[in-house]
């Protein structure tokens, strides 16, 4: 992708805008010394960690790992992608962009794409045809159809072909951009009748399409394949026009089908974008995020359906979204309610839709028989595994719904969710319980742990720090670095970055070197990996607490005056250690 641009013109870029200004537009800096500081907006901390090099013109964040130079900032933080991220800086800085052939290119495929859509508008509006048809018998209206940029593929084998073909567009282009294909030497339309939903960028660029068979035609819908310019991962659909209504709204709600977002929007629920057919992803969040946290599910009813919305609504929570699932109840999909029972009815469905826990909840006990003794136990170890996962708080509050339901006692869900080995004591720490998700292996290395190893590679002795803090590296990528690393430094009391990719597999050496590259040390070696320490010691302290704080409050119910001496002291001198850590988040 950096080629899109002439070198020159990314140079231009870096020397003429200052990191400090473009960051401290969204992010609150404060001088420390050589350098900024702020709270990071790539991860949820209130001690700031986030760190600005002026001199260095990078930034990085001490707790999350992120780090790069102005444009990557620009590109992380309005989620643009490079071409995206450059231009949006030479606009506002009144830079001009030098583009070279490959991104004129780009704009052609863009170009060749609203063509297209125009094309099939004409089709679908200038004359009878099966596709408009189609559409007035599923009841949407003309103006919407006009929005939305409704048009049709005719039957014919070669008719978008020959418009493009007349106006000399290359051959290569309309096959990258799936709008034809090629047999023996023929091309033909990839689209044939087929009402086309052009897919449209918040940008307002063409990108792909959508096409619905009229018939029985399958596949039921085909869509433009991945290309240059169409990565159905980073879009939503929709999205372009419902971004105002989504601000306006403060939520969103995320749909599966075309039909779905058309359909609400026509009955008067603006605010809605679908996720092009395909699980939810992370890149779909993040585009989401720009406009809102808070996101209403509203996937079909059946059981597809539901397994796509608890997926769905993992990733946006990771993300730190709010999610409440609704579940329709008159029709298979969002589309056949509101057409069956309009607008007030399907608010009062967002009204009455569950947030994530709750959704969570029921999911997992929707195989379940609670009338049995059996069934209600394998219930209430499901449902302590979720709210292991809770702050205090909300954990006493789903505690007391479920010992409602259930009619067993608060204190054995809580000790359910304690789990069995609640009096494990490592390290000379105090006895805290050990989580089971704590315990899960990553398998893939975290960006603490690769600022850690990158520390290490620059300054290898720093590993006998390491020695102290094995724990830190939990992934198993990251676990076996560190085993080759102590055993290297233990031989030679150093070691070279090529000493340990030869101990590794091609595929590990590869993901390693890709988790280091996004690593850049800003200030000195020792710094980040004492920094890095001190973030993990924190997190580790904070997760402490609360667990002495749900135990205390467990201790308290049961009128335990021991335990809660016991686990006050403790929870003292957990407290002592976090401000001595920098304190709370
Ligand atoms: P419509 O209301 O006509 O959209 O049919 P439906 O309600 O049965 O839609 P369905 O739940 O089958 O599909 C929802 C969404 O999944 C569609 O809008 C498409 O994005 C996607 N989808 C459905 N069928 C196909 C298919 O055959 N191929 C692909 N690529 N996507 C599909
Ligand atoms: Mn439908």
């Amino acid at each position: 992708m950096g080629l899109s641009f002439n070198n020159s013109t990314i140079d231009d870029l870096k020397s003429q805008i200052n990191i400090v200004d473009v960051v401290g537009r969204v992010v609150a800096l404060k001088r420390a010394g050589a350098n900024y500081k702020g709270v990071c907006p790539f991860h949820n901390e209130k001690t700031p960690s986030f760190v600005v090099s002026e001199q260095k013109q990078i930034f990085t964040c001490f707790g999350c790992g992120a780090s790069g130079n102005v444009i990557k900032f620009t590109q992380q933080y309005y989620n643009l992608d490079f071409t995206e991220a450059v231009e949006k800086l030479g606009n506002e800085y009144g830079i001009s962009i030098k583009r070279s052939n490959f991104d004129e290119n780009r704009e052609k495929y863009y170009e060749v794409n609203k063509e297209a859509a125009r094309f099939f508008y004409r089709a679908f509006t200038e004359q009878k045809n099966a596709g408009y048809t189609y559409m007035k018998n599923r009841g949407l209206d003309d103006a919407i159809l006009k929005k939305f940029g409704i048009g049709y593929a005719d039957e014919k084998w070669d008719s978008l072909y020959n418009h493009f073909k007349a106006k000399g567009v290359d051959e290569k282009i309309l096959l990258e951009l799936g709008l034809i294909s090629e047999s023996k030497g023929k091309y033909y339309d990839k689209f044939r009748n087929r009402v086309m939903f052009p897919i449209i960028n918040t940008s307002g660029k063409v990108i792909g399409f959508g096409g619905r068979a009229i018939g029985d035609d399958n596949p039921k819908y085909l869509n433009s394949p991945e290309n240059k310019v169409f990565q159905k991962k980073n879009n939503l659909y929709a999205l372009n026009i419902s971004k105002q209504d989504i601000g306006k709204e403060g939520y969103a709600i995320l749909v599966e089908g075309y039909m779905d977002a058309i359909s609400l929007y026509q009955g008067g629920v603006r605010n809605v974008a679908a996720s092009l057919g395909t699980a939810l992803t992370e890149n779909q969040t993040r585009l989401l995020k720009r406009y809102t946290k808070n996101v209403v599910l509203s996937y079909d009813a059946d059981g597809a359906g539901q397994n796509a919305a608890m997926r769905g609504s993992e990733i946006l929570i990771k993300d730190d979204c709010k999610v409440k699932v609704l579940h329709v109840t008159d029709g298979k999909d969002p589309d056949e309610f509101i057409k069956k029972n309009g607008r007030e009815a399907f608010l009062k469905l967002i009204d009455g839709a569950l947030p994530y826990i709750d959704y969570k909840l029921r999911y997992i006990r929707r195989d379940m028989d609670l009338s049995s003794d059996d069934g209600k136990i394998d219930y209430i170890k499901a449902a302590a595994a979720v709210l292991r996962d809770l702050s205090p708080v909300e954990a006493d509050v789903y505690i007391k719904k479920l010992s409602k339901e259930l009619h067993i006692a608060e204190g054995a869900i809580k000790m359910e969710i304690l789990g069995n080995n609640s009096n494990s004591s490592r390290n000379g720490q105090p006895a805290v319980p050990q989580r089971n998700h704590r315990e899960e292996v990553q398998e893939e290395m975290s960006s603490l742990e690769a600022s850690i190893i990158k520390s290490l590679m620059v300054n290898p002795g720093l590993t006998e720090k390491l020695l102290d803090y094995s724990e830190i590296m939990a992934s198993t990528p990251a676990r076996k670095v560190m085993d080759i690393l102590f055993e290297l430094y233990g031989l030679n009391g150093d070691f070279h970055m090529n000493q340990l990719t030869d101990r590794l597999d091609p595929e590990e050496s590869e993901a390693l070197s890709n988790a280091l590259d996004k690593i850049v040390i800003a200030g000195n070696e020792e710094q980040v990996f004492s920094e890095c320490i001190n973030t993990w010691q924190r997190k580790r302290l904070l997760q402490q607490e609360q667990d002495l704080i749900t135990r205390l409050s467990l201790a308290d119910e049961e009128n335990n005056p021991d335990s809660i001496n016991q686990l006050t002291l403790e929870l003292m001198e957990i407290q002592k250690q976090i401000n001595s850590h920098g304190g709370r988040k």
